[in-house]
């Protein structure tokens, strides 16, 4: 396996650079919302159920025994809020993310901020969209001025994969396939992860007109029509640098190197969930791929971003939803 590609320290200065960036963004946009995958379609309570019958060698960690945990499962646009009070529309151009928090889970976890949660997040696309985490803070100053035209055009591949990323149309966020796009241990190996839904749908030719049609639509499935939906929880085994890369996130896995194996089914039952007191909850919630047993610990160089950054802006959104409540601040002008 090759090493990171910079070192730890000019890595920690990158991240120290990812957060404060972050949290300026998110001091304009919205102090109580998430920086980016603002945009919440729905939490819904769920099922992960273990695959019964696993193989011993598959037998780790969360999937040592068959059972079904109970889940929180959130359903999200990746984007940034468009200004202070204002989502995006549904129909602009974006990558969609799921995140789930399976609970009442035992065993000894890599952060201590939440007992019991074992958390999985993916988005709608097998790739992430630069090889590294140093791409990826270049990326995000791409629009500053900052960067010399050389860097620009090395970044230019991170352009060409982020427009196919956001190109996907989606109807329906219940019925399509999302990966974890990063890797992550199974005990002593390593793998990508990807949830793929058990009645996937073609992508819509046309959107439908409304600026949130995707929380209108799980509603109308999951409410309206009674209707439940199932994933296929899905793990795909490192093979070698070659074929499956560990510090290259934008060279996909392919299925034909290490195809996916089933090792549980994530059940959504129909509900009740576009409530005030659910969209409270949502907006308290943290997912962190950090929130995790030993044994699903998250790997890489961007994985390793994330560890301080989830936790330190949702850190500050929440303090910012305790101090509105606490101590109340004078109107902020929010653009209309
Ligand atoms: C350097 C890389 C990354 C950065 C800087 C980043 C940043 C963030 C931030 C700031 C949040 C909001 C956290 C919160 O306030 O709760 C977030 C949430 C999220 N990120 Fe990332 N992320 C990165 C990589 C990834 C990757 C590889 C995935 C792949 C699946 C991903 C998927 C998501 C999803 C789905 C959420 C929403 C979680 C929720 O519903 O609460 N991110 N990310």
């Amino acid at each position: 396996m090759t090493n990171p590609t910079s070192s730890t320290t000019e890595q920690e200065a990158i991240i120290d650079g990812i957060i404060a960036s972050s949290l300026q963004a998110q001091q304009k946009t919205g102090p109580d919302l998430r920086q980016i995958h603002s945009k919440s379609h729905g939490l819904l309570w769920g099922e992960f159920i273990i695959e019964p019958n696993l193989p011993e060698n598959l037998k780790v960690g969360l999937f040592k025994t068959p059972q079904t945990y109970p889940a929180w499962i959130r359903f999200s646009s990746g984007g940034s809020p468009e200004k202070r009070g204002k989502f995006h529309s549904d129909s602009q151009p974006d990558v969609r993310g799921i995140a789930i928090k399976v609970m009442n889970v035992e065993g000894q976890k890599v952060l201590d901020d939440e007992e019991k949660t074992q958390d999985f997040i993916l988005n709608n696309y097998p790739t992430f969209f630069t090889k590294d985490v140093r791409d990826y803070a270049d990326l995000s100053q791409a629009g500053s001025g900052q960067l010399s035209p050389e860097r620009l055009e090395e970044l230019g591949y991170a352009f060409a994969i982020l427009q196919k990323v956001v190109s996907h149309k989606v109807g329906n966020p219940l019925l399509i396939q999302y990966w974890s796009m990063a890797p992550f241990k199974f005990g002593e190996r390593i793998v990508k992860l990807s949830v793929k839904s058990q009645q996937p749908e073609q992508p819509p030719e046309t959107l439908p007109e409304s600026e949130n049609y995707l929380r209108e639509t799980l509603v109308k499935y999951l409410t309206e029509e009674g209707r439940e939906a199932s994933f296929d929880f899905l793990i795909q085994f490192y093979v070698d640098d070659e074929k499956t890369p560990i510090e290259d996130h934008v060279q996909e896995w392919q299925e034909v190197d290490s195809p996916f194996i089933k090792v549980a089914t994530v059940r959504v039952p129909s509900q009740k969930f576009d409530f005030e007191e659910r969209k409270r909850l949502d907006e308290g919630l943290l997912f962190s791929p950090w929130h995790t047993l030993l044994e699903h610990e998250p790997v890489g160089s961007v994985n390793l971003s994330r560890k301080r950054l989830y936790s330190e802006l949702a850190k500050y959104r929440r303090e910012q939803i305790a101090q509105r409540l606490q101590e109340p601040q004078p109107y902020v002008a929010v653009e209309d």
